[in-house]
């Protein structure tokens, strides 16, 4: 098992990466909690790792509970954010106690929401078990539901006590979020680290081919990128915006498809769009923009959509977070490994990328 260390004075903690569910009760000893434990999941990850988890954690001594939660985007809101409280009052939850989020980015998002407020706050960790949150959302504790058709407009920054993760969850995850979760890996490598990108570049096979050697390295190091800029600006006033790369184009879009898309097909399109206005502002040269279609093209990501308004889709644009007196913030690439933040406010420029990565 390896351990990374995300260094944040009293909110530091530990990821580990590791290939089965063995280490979960030593890491809960670390830990030290003393009372309850909730497990956290949805319905398609229950039937695949609730009960493996539910047995160490019952076996290591701990009075053990779990919630399922229906599975899906739809269901990440306030109403199930209020059933789970119910049901952490009925089973006489206190601030000892614990909730472990086991599944993916909308079960992680919701059960830290949850306890970032239950009681004003108990202890919340991440066993991450789709790409999406091993690579990005588990780590960084950004937390919270939809509301009213917008996303993640409720929530709060809240650290987990450590995150777990077990790279042999992806055998049970279906090719298509897998192939979307490496959208967030390839931006991981885009924005800091070019031989990362070189090693995702060299390994989709092994990747694709979940070899577990291969996914722990990968897991490692997104870790270790993501950790480095978290501990800079842990609440998003500025560094921490390099890690929305290609979702400014790709949130608009995914709101636009009505969520048919998946989000990292959607920020692997909104990626192509940022190094085309790089490239349009003479940021970055035509051969990264190549390079960079062709590694998400060889991992089965789309490089463009169909059937979507291009006018609508800039106009939700304006709707995410991503905006300052009306300019929209985008992150671009000034070479692969290496990017800047500029507010733009060109209409042009950004209408006429957009119909290069929609077509209507
Ligand atoms: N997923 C972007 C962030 O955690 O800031």
């Amino acid at each position: 098992m390896v351990k990374i260390n995300v260094n944040l004075q009293e909110r530091s903690y530990p990821i580990y990466v590791t290939s089965d569910f063995d280490g979960i009760s030593k890491c809960m000893t670390a830990l030290n909690p003393d009372g309850k434990v909730a497990v956290i999941t949805d319905t398609n990850v229950e039937k695949f790792y609730l009960q493996p988890c539910m047995d160490i954690l019952r076996n290591a001594g701990y009075e053990t509970y779990s919630y399922v939660i229906k599975s899906g985007e739809e269901n990440k809101n306030l109403d199930t954010v209020k059933d789970i409280y119910r049901f952490l009052i009925e089973a006489k939850f206190d601030r000892r106690s614990s909730l472990i989020a086991l599944g993916g980015g909308v079960t992680g998002d919701i059960t830290g929401f949850v306890a970032a407020t239950f009681l004003r706050g108990i202890n919340f960790i991440q066993m991450p078990t789709t790409l999406l949150a091993q690579a990005d959302s588990s780590v960084g504790g950004k937390t919270g539901v939809d509301f009213d058709g917008y996303k993640n407009m409720i929530g709060a920054f809240y650290q987990p006590k450590f995150v777990y993760i077990n790279v042999n969850t992806l055998k049970s995850l279906p090719e298509r979020q897998l192939r979307s979760g490496m959208a967030e890996v390839v931006k991981h490598g885009v924005i800091a680290d070019a031989n990362f990108y070189d090693f995702i570049d060299y390994n989709v096979n092994k990747i694709l081919g979940l070899d577990e050697d291969v996914l722990q390295h990968m897991a490692i190091v997104n870790c270790s990128i993501k950790g480095k800029v978290i501990e800079k600006d842990e609440k998003e006033n500025g560094l921490r915006s390099i890690l929305n790369f290609g979702h400014t184009i790709g949130h608009a879009i995914e709101s636009e498809s009505g969520f048919s898309l998946y989000h990292g097909e959607c920020v692997s399109v909104g990626m192509v769009g940022a190094f085309k206005i790089a490239k349009q502002l003479g940021i970055v040269d035509e051969g990264s923009v190549e390079k960079v279609k062709e590694t998400l093209q060889k991992i089965g990501l789309p490089v463009k959509v169909s059937g979507l308004d291009v006018r609508e889709v800039y106009n939700k644009m304006f709707h995410d977070k991503k905006t300052r007196q009306g300019k929209l913030l985008f992150v671009l690439p000034k070479r692969i490994g290496e990017v800047v933040q500029c507010f733009i406010d060109d209409e042009s420029l950004i209408m006429n990328t957009l119909r290069e990565v929609i077509t209507e």
